[in-house]
């Protein structure tokens, strides 16, 4: 198919220390406050998605893990977005603004399970966003095509830290993401994200943000009032590297979001009993050690994403798989602290550890990296 044109990208997780968690704009994806999030390292979790146009395409057409979904309003707001953006550059151009006119073909996967509810979607529509903006030759406002796909998407569009401006304007074109820190500047942050092991989450967070917003007093207030310090403060925690200070405002946070979960009508519980006793080992960890040693935070799920220094790394992710995964006692196990927590192992209530850091943007891939053929099928795995 010689004239389709074809681009292959790769994109990462993001995960928020300061959730977003509430649009006041539903077809655009505004949200009621800014957030922040740190970007994941896309060895350990990405999508990697490839779009393809050609004019022989009769529709555009979507396979996500290998099984083919329907074009959804989310999809078509990205790409409406790249190709409006592209016009703005492509005018005067009629042989390079054709591609405008075809269909395209989009396979995406994950290097990680779907249902496992880590931000997939976030990373699937950055990495759709981008591989838009590529395909079209676009370089600006990708991380607002992206939002049109996912809010939290938006902050998968950059490495290390990222901030997600609230913005003004009506049309959203200045929510956008910005790199407060990029992966470099904080080497010795370490992530866990302990895997819970549980069925599928019942409540989306597009719905249960809607519910929220027609119904928690509290979530008004975190918006206007209470997310704005927080965000100063964990701005200066990050860029003076205060793993203390951090901490204690990544949890804080975590426990705000949940807490706005409940003030919702009717409630909204993504923490399970797993989820409580995680929190429960981290509190009682740092309070032995007199000093943070990790934070959790907790997405609309419940699984627990916990951040660590290096230095302490080892120790607690032999702790975590003895009291929830293996329930063995490895090298690395520091049995004293073990016996000042009195905490009961509960082995398997944790699926797997997922150890990670911080991490750039997304990329383009080589060619060769595709996944659809060159008539714009999948490539088998
Ligand atoms: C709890 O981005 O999934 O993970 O914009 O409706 O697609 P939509 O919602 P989504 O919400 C993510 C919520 C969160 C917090 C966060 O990532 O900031």
């Amino acid at each position: 198919m010689s004239d389709s044109k074809s681009v292959t990208c790769t994109a990462p997780v993001n995960i928020a220390v300061v959730k977003y968690w509430g649009k006041r704009d539903e077809k655009l994806i505004l949200p009621l406050n800014a957030s922040l999030g740190l970007t994941m390292d896309m060895n350990d979790l990405c999508a990697t998605t490839t779009v393809q146009a050609s004019p022989s395409f009769t529709e555009d057409c979507l396979w996500l893990n290998d099984c083919k979904e329907p074009i959804s309003k989310r999809f078509k707001a990205c790409l409406e977005k790249a190709k409006s953006v592209a016009r703005k550059h492509l005018t005067g151009d009629e042989a390079k603004a054709a591609i405008l006119d075809w269909h395209v073909h989009v396979c995406s996967r994950n290097n990680f399970p779907t249902a496992a509810g880590l931000a997939s979607s976030a990373a699937g529509y950055a990495c759709l966003g981008y591989s838009f903006a590529q395909l079209y030759g676009v370089q600006d406002e990708v991380s607002v095509i992206a939002r049109l796909g996912s809010g939290s998407a938006c902050r998968s569009t950059a490495g290390g830290f990222v901030l997600w401006t609230m913005g003004e304007r009506e049309d959203g074109d200045d929510s956008v993401a910005v790199e407060v820190s990029p992966a470099s500047a904080w080497p010795d942050l370490e992530v866990l994200i302990l895997v819970v092991n549980d069925r599928r989450k019942d409540t989306s967070s597009t719905a249960g943000m809607q519910t929220s917003v027609q119904t928690s007093q509290l979530l008004k207030h975190r918006a206007a009032v209470l997310v704005p310090d927080l965000l100063r403060g964990m701005e200066e925690a990050i860029h003076n590297k205060d793993f203390a200070t951090f901490a204690d405002l990544t949890m804080k946070d975590s426990n705000q979001f949940h807490a706005v979960c409940l003030d919702t009508y009717p409630p909204i519980f993504y923490l399970n009993d797993t989820s409580r006793r995680i929190i429960q080992m981290v509190t009682k960890v740092n309070a032995a050690c007199g000093e943070a040693k990790v934070a959790y935070t907790f997405d609309a799920g419940p699984n627990a994403v916990l951040f660590v220094r290096s230095k302490d790394v080892e120790q607690i992710a032999a702790l975590c798989d003895y009291l929830f995964v293996s329930g063995k006692q490895s090298d690395n196990l520091d049995q004293a602290l073990v016996d000042q927590l009195s905490l009961t192992a509960e082995a398997n209530s944790v699926r797997n550890i997922i150890r990670t850091k911080a991490g750039p943007g997304p990329r383009r891939l080589p060619d060769e990296k595709g996944l659809l053929d060159s008539n714009g099928l999948p490539l088998p795995v």
